[in-house]
């Protein structure tokens, strides 16, 4: 299906990715999602099996999900971002499976009924999100999380591109495409409180949703 999105990243966008990393981009931020952190309080996330992590950055939700327990794999196609997870992984004594590769690439490869939970924060790529339910087990979980264009006057964080943002309605409108049965857990589209880097609270518009894969 011809999705209007591009199927692989062009060498320019990844070397802008390993610049930013080698450049110590997201080096302070070791806090998991704040979003993830709320969904394992409300017992939504699995306590075992396979999880992966689509566009892992430098692993801080990977790292996260290995510590509840789950096996994780995790893929990113900035080789730097992978080396440093890679490093903090050893640090805290967790294993990860990292894997330096282009996600638009490989989704038509990704495996099929494989994974308890599948994550994909902060990247933007909402035509995957078919694949992604699919390489769900049943009663698997997927959970997304989107900067979102916002036209209000607030200041808010994060890309200051609307190529880095979904609209409104994009990742419900995807789901339209999708072939398996699943139902919506939880959704928002809005602003949140962020800690920025430098320890003070900002803003960020997000889309977030959370899907579980039907049981049959
Ligand atoms: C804003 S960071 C988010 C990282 C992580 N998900 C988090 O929440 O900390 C976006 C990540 O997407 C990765 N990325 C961009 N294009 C990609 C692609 N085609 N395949 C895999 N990863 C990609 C970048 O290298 C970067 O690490």
């Amino acid at each position: 299906m011809d999705t209007g999105q591009p199927d692989s990243i062009d060498l320019a966008d990844r070397q802008r990715w390993d610049a930013r990393y080698r450049a110590g981009a997201y080096a302070q931020r070791h806090w998991p999602s704040a979003y993830l952190q709320q969904l394992q309080q409300d017992d939504v996330i699995p306590h075992s099996g396979r999880a992966l992590d689509v566009a892992c950055g430098r692993g801080r939700n990977s790292l996260f999900l290995a510590s509840l327990g789950l096996s994780v794999d995790a893929l990113d196609v900035s080789a730097v971002a992978i080396a440093k997870a890679a490093n903090t992984a050893i640090g805290q004594q967790l294993r990860v499976n990292w894997q330096c590769s282009d996600v638009l690439e490989l989704s038509h490869r990704l495996p099929q009924n494989t994974y308890a939970l599948v994550i994909m924060l902060r990247f933007v790529a909402p035509q995957l999100l078919p694949k992604l339910l699919q390489a769900l087990t049943p009663g698997g979980v997927l959970v997304l999380e989107e900067h979102l264009q916002w036209d209000g006057a607030e200041r808010i964080s994060g890309p200051s591109s609307n190529r880095f943002r979904v609209a409104a309605g994009d990742l419900s409108r995807q789901l339209q495409a999708v072939q398996v049965g699943f139902d919506v857990v939880d959704q928002f589209e809005g602003l949140i409180p962020e800690p920025a880097d430098d320890g003070t609270s900002v803003r960020a518009a997000v889309a977030r949703m959370c899907i579980r894969r039907s049981s049959t």
